[in-house]
């Protein structure tokens, strides 16, 4: 079995401690907080401890390192790993710019290491159910995907909404489309710290035709963790508010009659609810982590999907700087993040 070493022990650490701890794979963790520290060395005694992230990489026991610190730290630590010859996973997103992003997927191809991003909810059975009806074809052509992501809360000072929040939906509208958007805009104010945009509206446009959407907010009276697609025959709704009926499919869609002479018609069918399964994605996003560590790299498609996203990210950055207002340009949610 692999040997994971975790280097983070903050709010999300944790979580992912304790699942490559059930998978047995939990070599060692490391953070600068000492109480941290003495905390998860006491649940978790046949880990190693270290305070020192060379330290964690001087390890010889240790297959892979695990990134859960903030954002900013990421580029630097995921480099440093795949430098010592460790696979690396690292929280979403694993860099700030797009040209670190490209730096680690070569970093990661030249030595053969897996590079894999947090992208939970690529994970998720939900997801995977969307993606299956999508290549399966049974929504048919598909139009337009648009993602809601809004709570009143978290409210964060140093990332702004689209870095914060954007990353999960965008991950799984790439995914789902197998695209790269080729145009994008991107509408955002930052209401409460300057530079910081708290509710941003994204559109992208695809080489295929096909547009996305994506409202993410933190002010907002609702919260809504909602993907919805629409294609020509169906429409399916991925709602992970819902406890039971996480996927509906509607048997909605427009409709040409063939004695209307061109006019368009809707056809409304059943809505049903297909079964998902409720393992727990972060495990499934573990395990597979795991997976890639004995198998190897395969084609890089994680790094390339990390690549893709982190590029998609500050080209609707780069769309939200051009219409701030210049006073607020030198603080930017983006620029922020990565000084
Ligand atoms: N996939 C998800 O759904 C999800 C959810 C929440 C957070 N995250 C991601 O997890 C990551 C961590 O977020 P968080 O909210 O847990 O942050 P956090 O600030 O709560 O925790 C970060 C921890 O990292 C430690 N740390 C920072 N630099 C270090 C270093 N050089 N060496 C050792 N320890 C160091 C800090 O002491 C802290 O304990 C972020 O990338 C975030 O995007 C993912």
């Amino acid at each position: 079995m692999s040997r994971v070493g975790l280097v983070g022990l903050g709010y999300w650490g944790p979580n992912l401690a304790r699942n490559f701890d059930d998978l047995g794979a939990l070599g060692a963790l490391c953070d600068t907080d000492p109480e941290l520290r003495e905390r998860f060395a006491a649940r978790y005694p046949n880990a190693r401890m270290y305070a020192d992230y060379d330290e964690l990489l001087a390890d010889d026991a240790l297959d892979a390192v695990v990134v859960a610190t903030p954002v900013p730290t990421h580029f630097a630590l995921a480099r440093r790993a795949l430098e010592a010859g460790l696979h690396a996973f690292v929280e979403k997103p694993p860099a700030m710019r797009a040209t670190e992003m490209e730096e680690l997927v070569s970093l990661a191809a030249e030595r053969d290491l897996v590079l894999m991003p947090g992208h939970l909810l690529l994970y998720h059975p939900g997801v995977q159910q969307v993606k299956a009806l999508i290549d399966a074809g049974e929504l048919g052509e598909i139009f337009c995907i648009y993602g809601n992501r809004q709570n009143l809360g978290v409210i964060r000072r140093d990332e702004n909404a689209l870095w914060s929040l954007g990353v999960h939906d965008l991950s799984v509208i790439l995914h789902l489309l197998g695209e790269e958007p080729a145009e994008v805009w991107a509408h955002g104010t930052a209401f409460l710290t300057p530079g910081v945009e708290d509710v941003v509206f994204c559109y992208l446009r695809f080489p295929s035709g096909r547009i996305a959407h994506m409202h993410l907010s933190w002010l907002d009276p609702h919260k809504m963790r909602k993907l919805t697609v629409v294609g020509r025959d169906k429409m399916v709704v991925f709602d992970d508010m819902e406890l039971e009926r996480k996927v509906t499919v509607y048997e909605k869609g427009p409709w040409q009659p063939a004695d209307t002479y061109g006019e368009w018609r809707t056809r409304t069918g059943d809505i049903f609810s297909p079964r998902v399964p409720n393992d727990e994605p972060l495990r499934l996003e573990c395990a597979h982590f795991l997976r890639l560590v004995e198998e190897g790299p395969g084609d890089g498609r994680e790094a390339r999907d990390g690549l893709a996203v982190v590029r998609t990210l500050a080209a609707l950055q780069a769309k939200l700087d051009e219409t701030v207002s210049p006073a607020d340009r030198p603080g930017s949610g983006a620029e922020r993040a990565r000084s």
